[in-house]
């Protein structure tokens, strides 16, 4: 392996210089320029870019400070200078380039989802297990601090025996028909829209917290649009909204509401915590404190409370008062990274198999919604083992 140093264990927002860690950024929408910025905010390089046209790239690449401007994605991700590849493009591009860059030794950071169905999720897993590269997924909502500190709490007892989880993560950018996007595209996005696109981000951050694991789901989809575009737009195949009951392996039960059709609603990833002895909540649009409540004492905590868990005090970078957000997250992950890529095992930075287990997570819901009936998850810790649960093959046919 390609023994990468310069982002160490450097807390998330400092500098550290010079670094070695040469990143190449495929995609130069959202993704592309949030990745771009982290590795630079850490000290990292962006040595290359790739878009889907050069014309693209060479933009990106002047109004971002990325280095070469690449037309073929390949090359670049074979590069010798580079060290680490992010994978920022639509979703059915994932596992082709993540493979491509585990080839070439690469360590990569893939964006979510991992890939469009769980068997390749799988062989991309054992894949970068085989190679012995670091592997990573952004499920970028672990990094608030304040999502740290809901699971340290649940880890050290203080909620007690937790029995309920519920939530969700609604949007409103779909609601509209003429609004329309490469996620609602099966071939491009996958099978599974709002939960692939968001609800795996609930779903794990639900598991990270509560330590727990979903073990069977009883889903609903549905559809405000049935067409979407201009000029009569194309019919849609895809979810726009996903209700999900489930229940975990130690005995929780929960509700978490999936939608990109939310009117009003932008971001809200909300997670709520009950247990024998208090709850928490999180909310991500207000990410700077923690609601912790009690029959006796209910109040909320905040980044600079003097109790912090250790693990959310290190990705505290800013004083209380001058608000953490979206962007310091990424920030972390690729300080995260690059401890992992230089040997280290940086506390909870979500991995290839985390990309796995929300891909058999999504398998499930959508078994769960066509058929109209309770789905049993496989308790597999490592779903790299080929599951023997009731998901049955074809889904995907
Ligand atoms: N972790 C998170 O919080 C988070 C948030 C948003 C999006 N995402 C994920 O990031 C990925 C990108 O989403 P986005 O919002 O940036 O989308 P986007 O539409 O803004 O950008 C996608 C980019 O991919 C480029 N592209 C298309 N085809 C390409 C090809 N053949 N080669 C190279 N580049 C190509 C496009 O030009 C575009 O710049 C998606 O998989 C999405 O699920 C993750």
């Amino acid at each position: 392996m390609k023994k990468v140093t310069g982002l160490g264990s450097a807390p998330a927002s400092e500098p550290t210089a010079p670094s070695t860690y040469r990143a190449a950024v495929i995609g130069t929408g959202f993704m592309g320029r949030v990745h771009s910025h982290a590795v630079r905010a850490n000290g990292g390089e962006v040595v290359g870019v790739a878009g889907s046209s050069l014309a693209r790239a060479e933009a990106f690449s002047a109004s971002h400070g990325a280095g070469r401007a690449h037309a073929d994605a390949l090359e670049l991700v074979r590069d010798p200078d580079v060290d680490v590849v992010h994978v920022c493009t639509p979703n059915h591009l994932h596992a082709p380039l993540s493979l491509a860059a585990l080839a070439a030794g690469k360590h990569v950071v893939c964006e979510k989802p991992l890939a469009t169905d769980a068997s390749t999720a799988r062989d991309l897993t054992r894949a970068a297990r085989d190679a012995g590269l670091t592997a990573v997924v952004p499920f970028v909502y672990r990094f608030h601090p304040m999502a740290r500190e809901a699971r340290a709490r649940v880890a050290s007892g203080s909620v007690g025996r937790v029995g309920l989880v519920h939530g969700g993560y609604l949007q409103d950018w779909l609601l509209r028909p003429e609004e329309d996007n490469w996620r609602v595209d099966p071939a491009v996005g996958g099978p599974t829209r709002a939960f692939g696109d968001i609800g795996s981000h609930w779903c794990d951050l639900m598991e990270f917290v509560t330590g727990d694991r979903i073990s069977s789901v009883c889903a609903q989809t549905s559809r405000f649009n049935e067409r979407r575009g201009t000029d009569g737009g194309r019919a849609v195949t895809t979810e726009d909204l996903v209700t999900l009951q489930f229940a975990t392996e130690s005995g929780a039960v929960g509700t978490a509401v999936v939608s990109q059709v939310s009117p009003g609603r932008k971001n809200q990833l909300v997670l709520e915590v009950s247990g024998t002895e208090g709850s928490l909540r999180f909310d991500q649009e207000r990410p700077e404190t923690l609601w912790a409540g009690g029959r006796e004492r209910t109040g909320t905590v905040s980044r600079d409370d003097p109790g912090l868990s250790a693990d959310a005090a290190r990705l505290v970078t800013l004083p209380v008062g001058h608000p953490q957000g979206y962007q310091d997250c990424f920030n972390a992950l690729v300080a995260d990274t690059g401890t992992a890529v230089a040997g280290g095992e940086p506390e909870g930075l979500p991995v290839f198999a985390d990309g796995l287990r929300a891909a058999v997570l999504a398998e499930a819901v959508l078994v769960s919604a066509r058929e109209r009936r309770w789905v049993d998850v496989p308790a597999a810790e490592d779903h790299t083992d080929r599951p023997k649960g009731p998901i049955r093959p074809g889904l995907y046919e």
